[in-house]
């Protein structure tokens, strides 16, 4: 159930024929574009726009049983049988973000940071969900974090919902399957504007909503650990099925806490509320019709799925021709207030992927050869050449081009509205066995972000309205279902000792927004 290979079906999108023409006319270019040194500066960006690095509660902040916090969903499956992956790892600790905040806010101000974005543990702040008590010591430290933020001049964006919630709710509603968590979410999400909001300008309702729902309820490997077969061998769930309802209660929370902070919270604190998705991009394995076409259903059955309803008040028609019934119906109060209920698009953007169609060829794996995954399959090679080099996730090459093409296909399909790159980063190949020398030397993630940031820069000149960039991330965490062996960070961490130590790629952050150079000081 664990196998790598499964990791190419996570990632599912495409491209609008506009992009296509271009990146089969263009590849010659983008490739030439690829190998330049692209020489990115921190002018190459708006004077506003925001810098900064993002984490999430359980990867980072451990303390996982501190000041009346209970159990999360997380805590408790890493600490079932079986485990959460990662050779046994957990957030238990994690980095120790609970008690060591100070200091890291400290070294982001240090970097030059603008932005930092993080998310509240539900469980800090409502350990028994909507029944029970606010938990005063979790506001307290969410708190601290926010007001030290500010004195050092870094703008706080909140996640709400990243993969983490009170057990309790999982127990009481089993969770996100039944509508009644969307109040649950709505009142969480009241009490966080209201406690947080007089400070906090940019809300983010829920992170990945698509990875979420696919690892949680169709792969089973997140919890509640859901599936069915093919696509895996859990005790409970519908692959087929499931998926569709959670992704429908988590739009419906969104709507409804968007609506909340529009009427009851913006007028005064003046801030804005977005949503944040996993947006891969995706190439046409062949210049063939049905290749270009899955290419573009992939885009709608992947990011559609989540931003259609919130921008436009509908699932895709493409989604509705497939799914027919199985896909469930917003009513048209509910239509009413989904329409324009985001008021910024949160991209987390990695890699690009070859998408091939499989509703005429049978050749495709039966994982991929189904309506929920518009019968199409995801490929990291064309005529045996990789679409990218390998980083230490499987299915997540570098492949610079793909972020101003999935910020072009997004200010094309939603008429331009803000965005931010909430996530991007490079997982470092081979740490096993390597020293600290050794993983502090990061040189290829810098060349990481220069190309994805160049490419980034080239889309905002042509127009798209991207207002902020967010490195995955500030340092080293739990990285899920793979533990602390993936290390996306700027900063070194540790493991005995939890010390942070700066990588190069630091180095080279610091430089770029403080000195505006691209030149790194080793
Ligand atoms: C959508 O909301 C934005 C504010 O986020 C507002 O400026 C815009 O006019 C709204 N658009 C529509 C079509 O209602
Ligand atoms: C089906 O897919 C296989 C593997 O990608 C390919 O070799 C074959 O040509 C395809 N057949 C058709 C009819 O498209
Ligand atoms: C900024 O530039 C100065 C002068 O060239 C240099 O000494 C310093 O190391 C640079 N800062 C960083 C973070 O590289």
């Amino acid at each position: 159930m664990k196998s790598p290979t499964i990791f190419l079906f996570f990632f599912l999108i495409s491209t609008s024929s506009l992009l296509l023409e271009a990146s089969n006319n263009g590849g010659g270019g983008s490739k030439l574009e690829e190998k330049e040194d692209p020489h990115i500066k921190r002018s190459d960006f708006p004077p506003g726009f925001f810098f900064g690095a993002s984490t999430s509660s359980y990867q980072i902040e451990g303390a996982y049983l501190a000041d009346a916090k209970s159990l999360s969903n997380w805590d408790v499956f890493c600490h079932s049988a079986e485990g959460c992956g990662g050779h046994g790892e957990n957030g238990d600790i994690a980095d120790d973000h609970y008690h060591r905040f100070l200091k890291d806010i400290e070294m982001m101000h240090s970097l030059g940071l603008k932005a930092y974005r993080f998310s509240i543990s539900w469980a800090r702040i409502l350990p028994s969900g909507r029944c029970g008590e606010v938990n005063p010591a979790g506001i307290k430290f969410y708190n601290k974090i926010i007001d030290n933020l500010i004195l050092k001049g870094i703008e706080p964006f909140v996640t709400l919902f990243h993969n983490e919630f009170p057990q309790v709710l999982e127990e009481k509603h089993g969770s996100w399957l039944h509508p009644e968590m969307k109040e649950e979410f709505v009142h969480f999400a009241e009490i966080c504007f209201k406690s947080f909001g007089d400070r906090v300008k940019h809300w983010i309702t829920i992170n990945e909503p698509n990875i979420f729902t696919q690892f949680a309820y169709e792969l089973g490997l997140f919890p509640p650990s859901r599936c069915s077969e093919p696509v895996g061998d859990c005790v409970a769930g519908n692959s087929d099925v499931e998926p569709l309802i959670v992704m429908h209660n988590l739009l419906l929370a969104h709507g409804k806490a968007a609506k909340l902070y529009h009427q009851h919270f913006q007028p005064k604190q003046g801030g804005s509320i977005g949503l944040v998705m996993h947006c891969l991009m995706n190439e046409p394995l062949t210049d063939s019709d049905l290749d270009r076409k899955a290419a573009r259903r992939a885009l709608a059955f992947n990011i559609g799925w989540s931003l259609d309803p919130i921008i436009f008040g509908e699932y895709p028609k493409v989604m509705r021709e497939y799914l027919g019934t199985k896909l469930p119906c917003f009513t048209a109060d509910e239509k009413k207030f989904l329409k324009n209920s985001t008021d910024f698009i949160g991209i987390n953007h990695y890699t690009t992927a070859y998408t091939k169609d499989c509703s005429t060829n049978s050749s495709c794996p039966p994982t991929a050869n189904r309506a929920i995954r518009g019968f199409l399959e995801m490929v990291g090679e064309r005529d045996g050449v990789p679409i990218g080099e390998p980083t230490k996730v499987k299915g997540l090459t570098v492949v610079p081009r793909g972020m101003g093409e999935i910020v072009n296909y997004l200010k094309i399909r939603y008429h331009n509205k803000p965005m931010f790159i909430t996530e991007n980063g490079y997982s470092s190949p081979d740490v096993h066995g390597r020293g600290i020398k050794e993983l502090v030397n990061d040189v290829k993630r810098v060349k990481f972000h220069e190309a994805y940031l160049a490419s980034l820069a080239k889309s905002i000149r042509e127009g798209a309205d991207v207002r902020g960039y967010f490195v995955w991330s500030l340092m080293d965490n739990y990285e899920w279902l793979q533990g602390y062996d993936v290390k996306f960070g700027l900063f070194y961490v540790d493991r005995r000792t939890l010390t942070r130590v700066p990588k190069l790629s630091a180095k080279w952050y610091k430089n770029f927004l403080k000195n505006n150079s691209d030149v790194i000081h080793q």
